[in-house]
């Protein structure tokens, strides 16, 4: 396969960077497409552990060129940060990064627009990562966005600055445009080196037959037209964000492999039917880790809700599922799949589309016996207790889409495939 997309397809935070790093060692450019420093994508390596927010986790492997798509929202003051973080536990930057010269800025004004936002929408706020996303991603419809490459024309720079607060009623003295310019300045002396045009290298990286993965970030139900709006994220997140995101066609794409956790979690406000509370949600919060690798919020847990997944692979056109942290439902006597939502008398299938029926539906289950054993050190579907096989091919039937990808720990070794 030459061009893949690897996506997150319920409310993020599906261990996509693990599957990214997993099927990475040969790619030669890994690509973020949408979304910014809201993400916060983990790679364990022997036990020590990388985050990445705005860089592709691609950069893990020293043969490996990253592109940030102009999809994506950078913050410029928080990617030196994390570039010089990097750098420092050993990774190297020269000639392997590639940023969009047109990606849209968070700046400083979006952080505090984010906070301020989330305040006055008070008991319905959306639970944002306060990354100031929302923010800057309404400023690039609006037209009054600032791109990356704007910073290397200070007197353009300056004029967009002041409209931009003035669009916003924010005042900006003359002291206080001063302090953006320099800290944009100072960004800018890092960053220059690596902001191109990221749709001409991918171009050429295409037609010589480079491979090629583009590594999605949240997830489907969180796609601020497809997700469970109002309680999403700014940026689209499906798969054909690919083309919007970077430059290259998402038609041109060989395979799309759909990004799953073993169960469902969600961080941030809005719908989730098929939450749990309790000592069980409290188990798998603990064993998988369930905290925010951004916010560090406690996550919400869930059963795994196959009328969302088969929504979502339909809306992706998956051709394979990555099933992650199954190693987590160990010890678990009784599972649960949800089927279907009734909703006044009437069942679904499909996802409802208006919050207030979000709110009101009831998940209907299917019911399958868990398994004892520890399964971390598993190799092969074969290797699996046979009740973990059945709850695997229950979820291949119910999306009719085959599991290509089981990851059972943290560690990279800790990943199989399966011939399908
Ligand atoms: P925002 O993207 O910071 O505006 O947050 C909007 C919603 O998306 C909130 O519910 C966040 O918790 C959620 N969100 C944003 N990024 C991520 C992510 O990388 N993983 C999981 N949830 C996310």
């Amino acid at each position: 396969m030459s061009a893949i997309a690897i996506l997150g397809c319920m409310w993020g935070d599906e261990a996509k960077a693990k599957i990214v790093d997993y099927l990475g060692d040969t790619a030669d450019y890994v690509v973020r497409f949408q979304g910014g420093s809201n993400a916060g994508h983990t790679i364990v390596v022997d036990g020590q552990k990388f985050v990445f927010h705005s860089v592709p986790s691609g950069i893990m492997y020293p043969g490996t060129k990253c592109l940030i798509g102009c999809g994506v929202a950078i913050d410029p003051l928080g990617l030196v940060k994390e570039i010089r973080n990097l750098e420092a536990s050993g990774l190297t930057f020269t000639k392997r990064l590639c940023i969009d010269e047109k990606v849209g800025l968070v700046l400083p004004l979006h952080q505090e627009l984010d906070a301020v936002n989330e305040v006055r929408l008070a008991s319905s706020k959306i639970g944002t990562t306060g990354r100031g996303i929302g923010p800057a991603y309404a400023d690039m419809t609006a037209r009054t966005g600032i791109r990356l490459g704007d910073l290397g024309h200070p007197a353009y720079l300056k004029q967009r600055l002041k409209e931009l607060y003035a669009y916003h009623g924010q005042s900006l003295d003359a002291a206080a445009l001063r302090e953006v310019m320099a800290q944009l300045q100072e960004a800018w002396k890092v960053l220059k080196k690596y902001c191109m045009s990221v749709e001409n290298v991918l171009s050429e990286a295409y037609i010589s037959g480079a491979r090629i993965i583009f590594e999605g970030a949240q997830g489907t139900l969180l796609d601020r037209t497809w997700g469970s709006y109002p309680y999403v994220t700014s940026s689209n997140t499906i798969v054909d964000a690919v083309g919007i995101g970077s430059g290259f066609s998402a038609r041109l794409l060989d395979e799309v492999l759909g990004v799953f956790k073993a169960y469902v979690t969600r961080v941030g406000e809005g719908p989730f039917p098929t939450e749990i509370h309790g000592p069980l949600a409290e188990q798998i919060r603990k064993q998988g880790n369930e905290f925010g690798s951004t916010t560090g919020r406690p996550r919400r847990i869930g059963h795994f809700d196959a009328v969302l997944g088969a929504y979502s692979a339909r809306l992706n056109t998956l051709d394979g599922i990555a099933l992650t942290l199954l190693d987590v439902l160990s010890g678990i006597e009784d599972l649960k799949i949800c089927v279907g939502y009734k909703l006044g008398g009437k069942v679904l299938t499909t996802p409802p589309a208006h919050p207030l029926d979000f709110n009101k539906i009831e998940p209907m289950y299917l019911s399958l016996k868990g398994w004892e054993e520890d399964i971390t050190g598993v190799r092969s579907k074969e290797d699996l207790p046979a009740n973990a096989q059945i709850y695997l091919e229950a979820i291949e039937d119910l999306l009719e889409v085959p599991v290509k990808v089981v990851s059972v720990g943290k560690e990279r070794d800790q990943t199989f495939k399966i011939d399908v």
